[in-house]
């Protein structure tokens, strides 16, 4: 993982890069309205000789700065500044940003380079690394994109200071995942740890590890890759389903309680049930209950990807044979998904 760098108080890292890679380019910095008031002056104080002149440009926070309109409106502006290919962007934000910066500077006059910044901790573990780019196309989540690595990522766990709570917990069902799904060792460390204010440098180096070692193996996701869905087939489908109730839930809650439902359907290929039991407690301990009618189950279904009038329909899971072995593309009739769901929810 020799392009990511980590700094838990000092910003050399970022200024090395930029005075010796990046020395002769124009700079421009891509930020969301939150990270452009809590995050950029603090990167620009630390920074003052390195990025005088550097343009920025700033969206609105959330999710529906991941489209194509905005790309086409990012682009226009870009040209605005003469912004050429000989150019650097700095996506300086979470999951958005650095997924939105990613595909502009992938397209953009066929491509610039780009590094990431990332300053959610879902982007420091998760989304600045691996090289998926991409926006939205309406409600379908992430369906233009590309793979493109940035030159770097530079990780500063300080703007966790000023990052909602809740975004932090959301974080935490990813970094748990990433636990589950490489070794008992981690497991264990989180599970000891318990506390979403414990989770530091350490733990965010680690987490990306993880993320960037499977990356290594399989860039396109042609196979080992699809271990890092654990807890997202159903996950996803909770997290559609909450949508429509008073609490749509945050994407890592769901994918908590989807890797329980998933951990209760990876007995079947051996996960020991202490392991299933130390799983469900630790993501009850954290994440509120969600409260599902027996009437919910068969939209969860249809959302996991089966239609309901075919009971025998099969689903696509990741599954544990055991804490830190996945296994991937196992195939789940949906009675027997339903049935996991009822014992987790207690239906
Ligand atoms: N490319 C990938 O591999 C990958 C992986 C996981 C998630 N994602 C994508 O990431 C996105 C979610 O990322 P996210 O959870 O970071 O969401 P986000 O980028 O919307 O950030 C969450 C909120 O926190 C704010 N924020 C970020 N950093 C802050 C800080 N330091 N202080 C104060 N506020 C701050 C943002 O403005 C936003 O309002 C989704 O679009 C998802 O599809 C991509």
């Amino acid at each position: 993982m020799d392009f990511v760098f980590l700094e838990d108080s000092e910003w050399k890292s970022l200024g090395e890069f930029i005075s010796t890679k990046w020395r002769n380019k124009k700079l421009v910095i891509l930020c969301d309205e939150n990270t452009e008031t809590y995050c950029l002056p603090r990167l620009l104080a630390e920074n003052p000789d390195m990025l005088s002149g550097t343009e920025i440009i700033s969206v609105p926070p959330g999710e529906s700065s991941k489209s194509l309109a905005l790309v086409e409106q990012l682009t226009l502006a870009l040209n605005d500044l003469r912004i050429d290919r000989n150019a650097g962007l700095i996506c300086l934000g979470g999951g958005v940003i650095t997924d939105l910066g990613g595909f502009l500077a992938s397209v953009y006059k066929r491509g610039i380079p780009f590094i990431n910044v990332p300053t959610s901790l879902l982007a420091m573990i998760d989304a600045s690394v691996g090289g998926k780019t991409g926006v939205n196309a309406g409600i379908l989540k992430n369906q233009i994109g590309t793979f493109n690595h940035p030159e770097g990522v530079f990780v500063y766990p300080a703007f966790l200071e000023t990052l909602p709570i809740l975004e932090k917990k959301s974080a935490y069902g990813e970094i748990l995942k990433h636990a589950l799904i490489s070794s008992v060792e981690n497991w264990n460390h989180l599970k000891d740890i318990g506390e979403l204010d414990e989770i530091g440098p350490k733990e965010i180096i680690t987490s990306m590890q993880v993320k960037a070692e499977v990356v290594q193996q399989d860039f396109k996701e042609g196979g080992v890759r699809k271990i890092l869905n654990f807890g997202h087939t159903v996950g996803h489908a909770i997290e559609s389903w909450s949508i429509a109730t008073s609490r749509p839930l945050l994407h890592g809650e769901a994918v908590a309680w989807g890797m329980v439902v998933e951990a209760e359907l990876s007995k079947s290929v051996g996960l020991p049930l202490e392991q299933f039991v130390e799983i469900e407690a630790t993501v009850r301990n954290l994440f509120e209950p969600i409260v599902l009618k027996t009437s919910d189950l068969n939209d969860l279904i249809s959302l996991m990807g089966a239609d309901k009038k075919n009971t025998n329909e099969q689903l696509g899971f990741v599954l544990l044979k055991n804490i830190g072995n996945p296994v991937f593309d196992q195939f789940i009739d949906s009675e027997k998904v339903l049935s996991s769901l009822k014992k987790v929810f207690e239906l």
